[in-house]
This record gives C-alpha cells, structure tokens and sequence, in this order.
C-alpha cells in the first residue's frame, strides 16, 4: 500500500536527491512535483524538477511550476551553495518535457482532490506554493493526510544565526503551514546536520548506474561548497531526509512541541522557535525532529539508487 505524495521542491542537490529517492520507493506514489523558487529562481528549479525525473526514467511524473517569489519579500536564492544553474557539478541535459499549464497551487489541489486516498506533501523548499494551496483551496485540507517539511532549526540558523534557508525565504508562508492544523512534522537542522555525506560516499556511488553517478557528481560540487561555509565534515543532505522519513517513520526521531516563525524582520527574521521543554502554554503544533539514524538512512538512499536508470 503506498502513501500518495506531492513533492514541492526548489532543486538545489538536496532536492534533486531527494526526488530521485523518492521515485525509487515503491512505498511511495509520487503523483506530482511542484516547483518553488528559492535555491534558485522558478524557471531553474523547474527544468532541474524536469530533467531529473527523466534522468530517473519518471519523465511521466507531471511538473507544475509554482511560486517565483515569497508570499510578502523578495526572492533570496542560494547560489553560494548550488552554483549558477542551481544543481551545479554535473552536466545538465535540457529536459525535453515541460511542466503543465497549471500553477502549482491549483494543480496541487486537483491531484489531491482526485487521489483516492490523502495526500502527504513533502515540501522541501521555501512553503509558498503551499500556504498559497491552503489559502486558495481549503476544501481539500481534510485529505492531505500529512505535511513533512525540511526546514527550520531548534538551535541555530543557516543562513542566519538565527534561521534555516526555506523559513528564511518565507517566513509568512510558514507561518501559515505550522498554524494549519493539519499533522505536520518538522525535518530541521537538528536531524539533517546528521546526515552528512562527504567524498566517501561520492566515490562509493560513482561509476555505478547512471542514476548514483549523477548523485556522486552532485556530491562532488555540494560537498566541495559546504566546509568552506559552515565546517561541517561533508555536506547535509537536508531534503533526502524529510523523504526518507515519510518513507520509513523510524528513521527520524521527533518529538511534538509548539513551534512559532519569527516574522519579523530584525535578528530573528525566520527563526523557527520550538519550545522543546514546554516552558510555554504554546500548542504543541509540530512534531520536530532531533534524532537520525544515519547509517539506516544512507543504507536506503543507496539501495534504492541502485534500482533506477
Ligand atoms: C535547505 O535549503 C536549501 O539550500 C536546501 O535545498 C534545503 O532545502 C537547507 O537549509
Ligand atoms: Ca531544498
């Protein structure tokens, strides 16, 4: 029995992984990937949506491009991670197919509305496109059966001290995702810090099938950009984990918390403040995650790279 899922991306390396495991997982059916910008701008992140799928042999999965600003700023992108065209490393082929004539929002509603059993939404970008669903079609919040998102942070930033890239971009759209009331689980830095993957890994997918090739030529470039920035050892695969966990729950650790978006503008712009000891009365709105475990997590991503193209 698979889980129907939307994946609302901005690929971006970890997007692009994480498109690519998701279209590897039989426990998964992706009906749909809709695009956002945010890593880079729309129409980057909709041809790397486009090219990767076909790359995976999924150029039957339909792409709807969405947002190409926040709801209330203008557009941040984050070419100090992912290079001019936004999946930077590999050679990039043009997709030969283009997204639907459907804004992301309004196709988001018409798959859900049509899919047989609730729809989870995997967004792994800034959350326009899907505050802009819950604002523009309220009548098919009763069958997304779940929102799993990678973004935010307990402890520090990304971008800021204070804030993770996808809340920083759109902290208003947020704001309106974690206040939905729907069951939302938060895959922040805590949890994606933990699933570092460096040269080891590149070289162990590379030269395998076209698909972990592709992935190890990302590495090469993400990983290169990540201890120059943040002195992690390896590059965080953020995105592939908010998939792996929709695709095994045990994988991640969470805990159910109140979480308020800092919408402000000054230090805390994006701040995702989670009040992980229950000092508020806030209402416990999230399942945050903490913990990972990597190994199992590595484990699948790469098993499942194995059975695509
Ligand atoms: C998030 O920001 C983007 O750069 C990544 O794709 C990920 O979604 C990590 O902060
Ligand atoms: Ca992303």
């Amino acid at each position: 029995m698979s889980i129907p899922v939307i994946i609302d991306c901005d690929p971006g390396h970890d997007d692009a992984i994480a498109l690519l495991l998701a279209v590897a997982s039989p426990e998964l059916e992706v009906l749909g990937v809709t695009t956002v910008a945010g890593n880079t701008t729309l129409d980057k992140t909709t041809r790397n949506a486009l090219t990767v799928l076909e790359l995976a042999g999924r150029p039957d999965i339909p792409v709807a491009a969405g947002a190409a600003a926040p709801l209330a700023r203008e557009l941040v992108i984050a070419e100090y991670i992912h290079g001019e065209s936004g999946l930077d490393g590999p050679v990039l082929p043009e997709p030969s197919g283009s997204p639907v004539h459907q804004s992301a929002p309004s196709f988001m509603a018409e798959l859900i509305r049509s899919s047989q059993k609730p729809v989870t939404l995997i967004p792994t970008g800034p959350l326009t496109n899907i505050a802009q669903l819950l604002r523009d079609h309220p009548d098919v919040i009763e069958r997304v059966r779940a929102i799993t998102f990678m973004g935010g942070a307990a402890e520090i930033g990304n971008i800021t001290p204070s804030a993770e890239f996808n809340i920083y971009v759109d902290p208003e759209a947020a704001d309106e995702v974690v206040n939905c009331g729907l069951p939302v689980t938060m895959i922040g830095l805590e949890v994606t810090h933990q699933a570092l993957f460096g040269d080891r890994e590149a070289d162990l997918l590379r030269g395998r099938n076209q698909s972990s090739q592709f992935v190890a030529e990302l590495l090469d470039f993400f990983v290169a950009r990540h201890p120059r920035t943040y002195a992690t050892p390896g590059a965080p695969v953020h995105d592939v984990v908010a998939v792996a966990h929709v695709i095994d729950p045990t994988l991640v650790t969470t805990e159910r918390c109140g979480v308020k978006i800092d919408t402000g503008d000054g230090l805390g712009r994006g701040r995702t403040v989670v009040d992980r000891w229950h000092v508020t009365d806030w209402d416990e709105n999230l399942d945050v995650g903490f913990g990972l475990d990597r190994d199992a997590f590595a484990r699948l991503l790469f098993e499942r790279l194995e059975t695509l193209p």
